[in-house]
């Protein structure tokens, strides 16, 4: 019967999932797998890490009319938490004014809008570390981006959108051929960032202080990235 058919599928498949995220888990905690489970690991990786980008997310440079969503955004307690240590903190980005913020874009600074089927979601900066005027990376060496990224509202995140959006950076920063790897700086206390960093091929490899912010940064390589979304 199709119907009962139809429910069988919907549990195989939630079954399935169900213990894909969980392997994968205790693969990134460095649990050994067992031969069985790493076979079948490396069949879902086929499936489900090369599946191809969704065409519905874009970026496109963020304007002067995104001001009053990005300052709604900065309200945001998940947002704050990713920005400070401090809980009494009012707003993300300390005393940021959006409008200065954006007379700063530069082809090293570039702050972008994510969009969902047109629906803005998020938002990214993407800056050469090593020339842009504020030299918040200090020394570094040259052939670098770094990207921040945020997920405005609460409702969106955990639904994918993150992945979606630094693939698509991902692809705007790798497309420039001299461009060997991309740096993140989230805060050491952001473990969750961290866990969605590494699952996206990020290696942790140095603990840094900028100002106040205590960070653990993090480096995606060109063959990293190439090896892991094969087909983006
Ligand atoms: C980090 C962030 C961009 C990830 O985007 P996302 O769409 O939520 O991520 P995905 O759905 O692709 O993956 C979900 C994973 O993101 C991670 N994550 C990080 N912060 C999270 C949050 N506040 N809420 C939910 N998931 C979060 C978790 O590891 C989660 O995995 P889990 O469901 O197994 O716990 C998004 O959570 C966000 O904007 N957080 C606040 C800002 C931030 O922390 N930015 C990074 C600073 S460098």
């Amino acid at each position: 019967m199709p119907y009962l058919s139809q429910h069988h599928w919907v549990d195989r498949i939630a079954g399935w999932l169900y213990w894909w995220k969980h392997a994968r888990e205790e693969h990134e905690r460095g649990i050994p797998l067992t031969a069985e489970t790493g076979r079948k690991l490396e069949g879902c990786k086929d499936w489900t890490w090369n599946m191809a980008l969704d065409p519905r997310m874009t970026l496109r440079p963020m304007a002067l009319a995104d001001v009053p969503l990005l300052d709604l955004w900065d309200r945001q307690p998940h947002v704050i938490a990713a920005t400070s240590d401090n809980p009494d903190q009012p707003k993300a980005f300390g005393d940021t004014y959006w409008p200065d913020e954006l007379a700063l874009t530069a082809p090293d600074n570039r702050y972008v809008i994510a969009e969902l089927d047109g629906r803005p979601i998020g938002a990214m900066q993407i800056i050469d570390p090593c020339t842009e005027q504020t030299h918040y990376w200090g020394e570094v060496e040259p052939n670098l981006r770094a990207i921040d990224i945020w997920i405005g509202a609460a409702d969106d995140l955990g639904k994918g959108y993150g992945e979606m959006m630094m693939r698509r950076a991902f692809q705007v920063c790798f497309a420039e051929p001299a461009v060997t790897a991309i740096v993140i700086d989230p805060l050491a206390s952001n473990t969750r960032a961290h866990k969605f960093y590494r699952r996206l091929g990020f290696v942790p490899e140095d603990r840094r202080l900028f100002g106040d912010d205590d960070c653990l940064v993090h480096r995606l390589t060109r063959e990293a990235w190439r090896q892991r979304f094969p087909n983006d």
